[in-house]
């Protein structure tokens, strides 16, 4: 890309990861065998809606591997349904790895790095219903099967995600009850959680055992808790213990086995947790304001409720996605940084905005990214970006009511038409970096937002 001269620029470190994030069941179609269809066909969904044919992968990923291909992405993020690998215990489908194979390929082919998710939400329904992470004796089915993949699939992949989000698995699904199973039970909310957490560490060991060279991690959802008025002690106290609660417990319990108080009380330590991660990846859209509220125990006492006048995502029939906030990212990276004392590189494996609309995507991609840049330049080892998500798919509970994608999808005719988002996200990964002529190109509005919030480090280019 030419750039003028005196351009401003925010360029990021060579080989920086740039891509979009997404996960079999949102994408693939036609996953009949998981807990999740199961749901669906009992019309839990918000709108009522199916997962049906999705976005189409299983028949024609490719498609979409080469709208990212035409962005430059050198990377994306995609997970392996274990109910197709796996579909009674037990049983294996050649097949299913054979397809695997090929979307990898074609991956490599178009010089994309793969980064595999092992487990995105999905049980298959053998295993839910013996019930599924409730059970630690369940955590070897998850382990033998992480092994059958990563045998199959090593030579086209050294990446692995092994859980993604064991937070919102465990809270939506055993606590807030939106998600399958649909239970409203804290206790075996947190007992998912630490076994999630416990079949992470498992995995991890067999996976360095078959492919020491690999890098092999998990991701957290991050959402910040800020409370409503710093000035009252009560919402102080209930936006930390959420976020005790929901962020830094978890993070803690991944790095040393060990909860955060009063937490620790209650669940039993992770064996082996220390050093069963070599990055930690970070799941970030919003932040929520706190207000103590002793009618809410299963919330830890707060009522969460998105900045008034802020700008927001398409709030979903949940109300669920709140504020557009880049700096909670930043904060973020921040804390996941410090409080795992700098020992592993970070990568943001999600970060997106539901804008149907896309009129306030791209100003916020590069807001997210300008903080994305100021953290690397304060010397935390962000490595890579992946945005959530690239085409339209199920958003779960939310049916196809909210859009995250880069690239709008009809689900009834699978025609795509690619959204401004995607050309500006396009132009970043090629430039590998924000350059005024972009920001100026697609949100004029936001150039001193942008640039100011580099002000220091801003460097002329000379060309
Ligand atoms: C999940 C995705 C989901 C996204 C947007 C993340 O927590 O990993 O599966 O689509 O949020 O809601």
């Amino acid at each position: 890309m030419a750039l003028q001269r005196g351009q401003r620029i925010l360029r990021f470190p060579d080989g920086f990861l740039w891509g979009t994030a997404s996960s079999s069941h949102q994408c693939e179609g036609s996953n009949t065998n998981n807990q999740w269809y199961r749901w669906e066909q009992s019309g839990r969904t918000l709108t009522g809606e199916t997962s049906g044919d999705a976005a189409n992968w299983w028949q024609e990923a490719e498609q979409d591997f080469s709208l990212a291909e035409q962005m430059e992405n050198n990377a994306l993020r995609l997970s392996i349904e274990w109910s197709r690998v796996e579909p009674s215990e037990g049983r294996w489908d050649s097949a299913a790895i054979d397809r695997y194979r090929q979307m990898l390929a074609d991956l490599h082919r178009r010089h994309m790095k793969p980064l595999v998710t092992l487990h995105h939400f999905t049980d298959p329904l053998w295993f839910a219903d013996r019930g599924g992470f409730t059970k630690v004796e369940n955590i070897r089915y998850f382990v033998r099967y992480v092994s059958y993949v990563v045998e199959k699939l090593q030579d086209l992949c050294n990446f692995w995600i092994t859980i993604n989000e064991p937070n919102i698995y465990a809270v939506l699904g055993y606590l807030f009850g939106e998600y399958p199973p649909g239970d409203q039970d804290l206790m075996r909310a947190m007992r998912v959680l630490r076994n999630m957490m416990q079949a992470h560490v498992e995995a991890f060991h067999a996976i360095y055992h078959i492919q020491p060279q690999s890098q092999i991690g998990c991701c957290l959802h991050y959402r910040l808790f800020d409370p409503a008025s710093q000035l009252v002690p009560l919402d102080r106290a209930a936006a930390g213990l959420q976020n005790t609660f929901f962020n830094w417990s978890p993070l803690q319990g991944g790095e040393t086995g060990k909860f955060i108080f009063p937490f620790n009380l209650l669940l039993a330590p992770i064996k082996g947790a220390a050093g069963t991660r070599d990055f930690h990846g970070v799941n970030y859209y919003t932040r929520d304001l706190v207000r103590f509220d002793p009618t809410r125990p299963a919330e830890m006492f707060g009522r969460r409720f998105a900045l008034p006048g802020a700008v927001r995502n398409d709030p979903g029939l949940a109300n669920n996605f709140g504020e557009i906030y880049a700096k909670g990212l930043y904060r973020v990276l921040q804390s996941v940084y410090r409080r795992t004392r700098g020992n592993k590189p970070l990568y943001i494996t999600e970060n997106g905005f539901s804008d149907t609309r896309d009129d306030r995507r791209p100003r916020a991609i590069l807001e997210h990214l300008a903080l994305v840049h100021q953290a690397i330049r304060e010397g935390i080892p962000v490595r890579g970006y992946l945005h959530w998500t690239l085409v339209d798919n199920f958003e779960w509970t939310e049916g196809w009511g909210v859009r995250f994608g880069l690239i709008e999808l009809d689900p009834r005719t699978q025609e795509r038409t690619p959204r401004i988002s995607a050309s500006m996200f396009g132009e970043i990964c090629r430039a590998n970096a924000i350059t005024e002529a972009i920001v100026a190109r697609y949100a004029p509005d936001a150039m001193e937002s942008i640039f100011g919030i580099a002000r220091q480090e801003s460097s002329r280019l000379s060309v």
